[in-house]
């Protein structure tokens, strides 16, 4: 596999093979990139790294632009300096501030070597023309100056610091969550305007999905999980404990499934570091609860068959509802998305076969999946606010509106 990639990189670019440093630093780069989920953004209907694909940001979709090295649609004239700079500051050669939708406030953290690296990579990749409209914001987001603003608010550039009371593991596994990962994007809940809010690492919505806790709560976060639990979830999108699906399955898909052991472990063991934080959730509902019953009955009748009666699922097919951290997040959106349109988790190479659930938004009303929300919320030690049906009237929307 290493052999046949060489290979096509030989082929692929004979003038950038001076010599065995510049294809191992080829193949670093095109891991990294993995690492960065790079492909994930700018993939679109032109092919690979071409660009084209709309990121949904609160104030309008931002395309990705093409990184392939095309000199009048792509990077082809940028220097890997004015790389680094993009990388390092979300500034581009002409001077245009970036907006954040490129996860910039992260990739600021990695080194000059390894963002070095990944521009050898694009390189080689082969020049796709591809023109990307990239004003489509409206105004006055659209005037890029505005960036500046935000950047004084909300983005500190700086590398990676390593921190000499952790292990060598804990610094790598810092510097690829907080850097080329960017977790955190989706992990803490951004404020009105974009940046991060006060509560890191304590999950947030996006994009009709909630994002969980990555603390050490042992209600809400991975304080349950052990450093294998978490290894197994990003190798494979699955482990006895739960399914990604959604964006984090695009996320194991595109890059942790191809990350290797090492780094996936120092990503663990630096998650099973961060102190638990996570809102105190109300008493659980009593059973007599009027949306408790509603929902206790509309369980029995479409979710018990696979979901079992006391919610233990059945291990490695349906995930367990007892004391999922899923099921008790603040937000409800991952759970009623869930429920209205059904879903299916990522497979891997790991986890070959993904059951689905299917979707019950035919057959349930709005008050229903609220109700039934709010029962797996409130059932066998679980504790987490009721669901409200307006709540599932938006996700429904949502749903409808980009169907996937
Ligand atoms: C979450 C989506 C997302 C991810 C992940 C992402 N990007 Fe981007 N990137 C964007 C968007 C959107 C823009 C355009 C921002 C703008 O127009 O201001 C962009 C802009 C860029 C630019 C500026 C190009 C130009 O012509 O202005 C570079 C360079 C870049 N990204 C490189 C990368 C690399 C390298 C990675 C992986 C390490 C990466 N991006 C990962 C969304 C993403
Ligand atoms: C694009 C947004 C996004 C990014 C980036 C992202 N995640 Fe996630 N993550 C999610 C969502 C959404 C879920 C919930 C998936 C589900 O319920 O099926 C999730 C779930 C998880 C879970 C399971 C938590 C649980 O309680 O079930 C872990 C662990 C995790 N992510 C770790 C990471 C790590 C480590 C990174 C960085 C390498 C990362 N995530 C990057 C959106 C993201
Ligand atoms: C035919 C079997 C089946 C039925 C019926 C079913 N589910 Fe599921 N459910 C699944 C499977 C399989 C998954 C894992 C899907 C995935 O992530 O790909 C799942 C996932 C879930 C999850 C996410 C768990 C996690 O850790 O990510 C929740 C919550 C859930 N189901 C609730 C329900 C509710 C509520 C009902 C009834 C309205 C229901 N399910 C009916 C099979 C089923």
């Amino acid at each position: 596999m290493r052999a046949l990639l060489l290979l096509a990189l030989l082929l692929a670019a004979p003038r950038a093979m001076a010599d065995s440093a510049d294809i191992t630093k080829i193949l670093r780069g095109r891991y990294l990139a993995t690492v960065g989920d790079c492909i994930a953004c700018h993939t679109g209907p032109n092919g690979q790294y071409a660009g084209g694909r709309g990121i949904e940001t609160p104030f309008g979709l931002i395309n990705a632009p093409n990184l392939t090295p095309d000199s009048d649609t792509g990077i082809g004239q940028w220097s890997e300096a004015d790389f680094a700079r993009a990388m390092h500051e979300g500034v581009r050669p002409n001077g245009d501030r970036l907006y954040p939708a490129f996860p910039y406030p992260w990739y600021t953290k990695v080194t000059r070597e390894d963002t070095d690296a990944i521009f050898a990579f694009l390189r080689t990749l082969p020049a796709v023309r591809n023109t990307v409209d990239r004003d489509t914001l409206p105004f006055p987001f659209s005037v890029r100056t505005v960036m500046r603003g935000w950047n004084l608010l909300f983005f500190s550039p700086g590398y990676y610091e390593p921190r000499a009371d952790r292990s060598a593991e804990w610094n790598r596994g810092a510097y690829l969550v907080e850097g080329l990962g960017h977790c955190s994007a989706c992990h803490t809940a951004r404020n009105a305007l974009g940046g991060d809010s006060s509560a890191a690492w304590q999950g947030g919505p996006l994009q009709g999905w909630f994002a969980p806790n990555l603390t050490n709560d042992a209600r809400q976060g991975v304080g349950n999980w052990s450093v294998e639990d978490i290894v197994a979830y990003l190798r494979t999108g699955a482990n006895a404990r739960s399914r990604a699906s959604g964006p984090m399955a695009e996320v194991v898909g595109y890059s942790t499934s191809l990350m290797n052991e090492a780094d996936l472990r120092a990503i663990a063991v630096y998650l099973k570091d961060l102190p638990a934080a996570a809102p105190t959730p109300p008493a659980a509902l009593a059973t007599s609860d009027p949306a408790m019953r509603t929902g206790e009955a509309l369980y029995v009748d479409n979710c018990m068959a696979c979901h079992r009666r006391d919610g233990q699922g059945v291990e490695g097919i349906f995930p367990i509802l007892a004391g999922s951290q899923v099921v008790q997040q603040p937000g409800t959106d991952t759970l009623m998305r869930i429920i209205i349109s059904g879903v299916r988790s990522v497979a891997t190479d790991g986890a070959p076969t993904s059951p689905g659930m299917p979707a019950f938004g035919w057959r349930l009303n709005d008050q229903q999946v609220a109700d039934v929300v709010t029962y797996i919320r409130n059932s066998w030690g679980n504790q987490a606010p009721a669901a409200s049906a307006a709540d599932a009237t938006r996700l429904r929307g949502l749903v409808a509106a980009a169907p996937h």
